[in-house]
């Protein structure tokens, strides 16, 4: 059902910088006034009131029947093209982009027969590296937080500080911040996957396996029934 090769991935242009990136954005189409986006269903409805103010309570149980099947088609298929959005993007330095970057950790995980949520945890781990970099491990926490395991959602959370760790030849950094979490129960696990799955996999020698292959995991996760991880106040 997801195909993320059929994904609209913006062409690239391998262009030195993105300035040609946003003229391709504006070839992407755009709506004309008084066009209507396609429903998702053959039978479904739109609703007609123009705000929230106005829905009726028919209007409602439309919505949310549509709503239930739509998100369940979407939502995974959704989360891939965000990754496999920038898998021809260029890289700052490392030898391979931060697609192929969250392909191989995931890969690694794969190969060393990890449990499938942690399978798409490090597919999705840096899925905000570029866009959102400071808060990129929230980025991916609040991205998967509702169906995975509490272990791994502290773990993403923190995931960038225990990084730090391994960058000693990066002076000026505090490279034992993570030492203020030392005997939490996920800090075994987050210095692993740190250590195993994400210091080391920037290497173009390493041969990942195909995103297609995490299509059917990444799927099963976002089906699962979402746990209350807590909203923002
Ligand atoms: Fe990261
Ligand atoms: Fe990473």
């Amino acid at each position: 059902m997801v195909d993320p090769s059929a994904s609209p991935v913006i062409p690239s242009a391998r262009s030195k910088i993105d300035r040609h990136r946003m003229n391709e954005l504006d070839a992407i189409s755009h709506r004309p006034k008084g066009t209507r986006s396609a429903l998702g269903g053959t039978d479904w409805q739109y609703i007609e009131a123009p705000g929230l103010d106005d829905f009726s309570a028919q209007d409602w149980e439309t919505l949310n029947r549509q709503r239930t099947p739509y998100f369940a088609g979407q939502q995974a298929a959704q989360a891939l093209r965000m990754l496999t959005a920038s898998r021809d993007d260029a890289t700052f330095g490392y030898q391979i982009n931060n697609y192929e970057h969250c392909l191989q950790a995931a890969t690694m995980a794969l190969r060393d027969g990890l449990d499938e949520e942690t399978v798409v945890v490090a597919l999705l781990h840096d899925v905000g590296f570029v866009a959102c970099p400071t808060l990129h491990g929230e980025f991916a926490a609040a991205l998967l937080g509702a169906y995975i395991s509490e272990r791994n959602h502290w773990m993403l959370r923190r995931h960038a500080i225990f990084q730090v760790h391994h960058c000693r030849g990066w002076p000026g950094l505090d490279h034992d911040e993570r030492e203020r979490w030392r005997g939490h129960a996920h800090f075994e696990w987050t210095a692993r996957f740190v250590e195993r799955y994400d210091q080391n996999s920037i290497q173009a020698d390493y041969e990942n396996a195909k995103i297609e292959e995490f299509v059917p995991l990444v799927q099963r996760i976002f089906a699962r029934p979402p746990r209350g991880v807590g909203h923002p106040e």
